[in-house]
């Protein structure tokens, strides 16, 4: 445990697995290939929120407030996952999600539905931006609302990914594994500046490598920075005296395809290659894509078959069920 002083609330299923995809390695002619089941973290459905959530709702309830409120795409995971730990921990919870509504709910909205929290539709806004007048408006209701950022990822957020990362240090350890890369989906950076930070203290030794899944912020490079910033943030409040740079931050950004939830070939074929070699479900927004980014990196022998490469399942799995129709096609 990295600091037992911050608040953290337990909502996960943990430790996830960690297993190996042999049948995938044997298919590409590739590296070993490893995957922490992320997906697994058993807070409704799982997915990478729940390490997240457990310390976002540790602060919110230490903090005495009585009201969640984050925002995101129509399908988002991240708010899925709140709707779902609010009403496990006995909080209102409020969702601003892009889009209007919709004839159909179906995949992750139906599961909000579910959990009873209380939509607001914003239009063409995506990642929460409306949040401050909704927060407003509660709070002159008389309620005590805790904003949690898009995604979930600032540092309370990414302290779940530094002691992910511990949790996979003593996977490995016990497995007697090392792992040259660990690659994963990274669209807010929480789970990005959570392991980099991990990775530093439980020297993990393994390039981490995040699939940007999100063509925003990509272009001025402003993505990069906010990983960068968020992990030093991390670092800081955890006292570790490592300033991270430029060069540390790995951010793969040539697959981003037709843009942030466009389901294309290469998520296509990385859902069914998933499915069909190893019965792993994969989401078409961000560990299709992210997948797709790896099979492609090592068919083109960025990554060799002498490497041996861990594969984060951050989840999202749900999703796939508002995709049936592209999937089919
Ligand atoms: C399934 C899934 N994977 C990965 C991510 C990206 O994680 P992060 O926002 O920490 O970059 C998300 C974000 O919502 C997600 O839902």
């Amino acid at each position: 445990m990295i600091n037992t002083d911050f608040p953290k609330f337990d909502l996960g299923f943990l430790p996830t697995p960690l297993v190996e995809l042999k049948n995938l390695s044997k298919y590409l002619s590739g590296p070993h290939i490893f995957m922490k089941r992320d997906d697994m973290t058993g807070l409704a459905f799982g997915g990478n929120k729940t390490r997240k959530l457990e310390y976002l709702l540790g602060e919110a309830l230490f903090g005495g407030y009585d009201t969640l409120i984050t925002g995101g795409a129509e399908q988002s995971n991240h708010c899925r996952q709140t709707a779902a730990a609010a009403a496990f921990a006995g909080l209102e919870c409020h969702l601003v999600l892009s889009g209007n509504p919709p004839d159909d709910f179906n995949g992750n909205l139906l599961l909000n539905r579910l959990c009873k929290a209380q939509i607001h539709w914003a239009g063409d806004f995506r990642k929460g931006e409306t949040i401050p007048s909704v927060a407003e408006d509660l709070r002159s209701k008389g309620k005590k609302p805790y904003t949690i950022p898009y995604g979930g990822s600032n540092v309370t957020g990414a302290l779940g990914f530094v002691e992910a990362a511990e949790e996979l240090s003593i996977q490995m350890s016990e497995k007697k594994l090392r792992f040259d890369r660990i690659v994963f989906a990274s669209s807010s950076g929480g789970t990005h500046a959570g392991l980099m930070v991990g990775a530093e203290i439980y020297g993990l030794d393994s390039e981490i490598t995040g699939i940007a899944i999100d063509k925003e912020g990509l272009e001025e490079g402003t993505f990069g920075k906010m990983i960068l910033d968020l992990t030093n943030e991390t670092a800081l409040k955890l006292d570790i005296s490592k300033v991270f740079t430029n060069n540390d931050i790995i951010l793969k950004n040539g697959y981003t395809g037709n843009g942030y939830g466009v389901a294309g070939k290469l998520e296509k074929e990385a859902i069914s290659l998933l499915a069909s070699l190893e019965g792993v479900f994969l989401d078409p927004v961000y560990t299709g894509r992210a997948m797709g980014g790896l099979i492609d990196m090592i068919r083109k022998k960025e990554i060799t078959e002498k490497e041996r490469v861990l594969f984060w399942h951050t989840g999202g799995t749900p999703a796939l069920f508002s995709y049936a129709f592209e999937l089919m096609k």
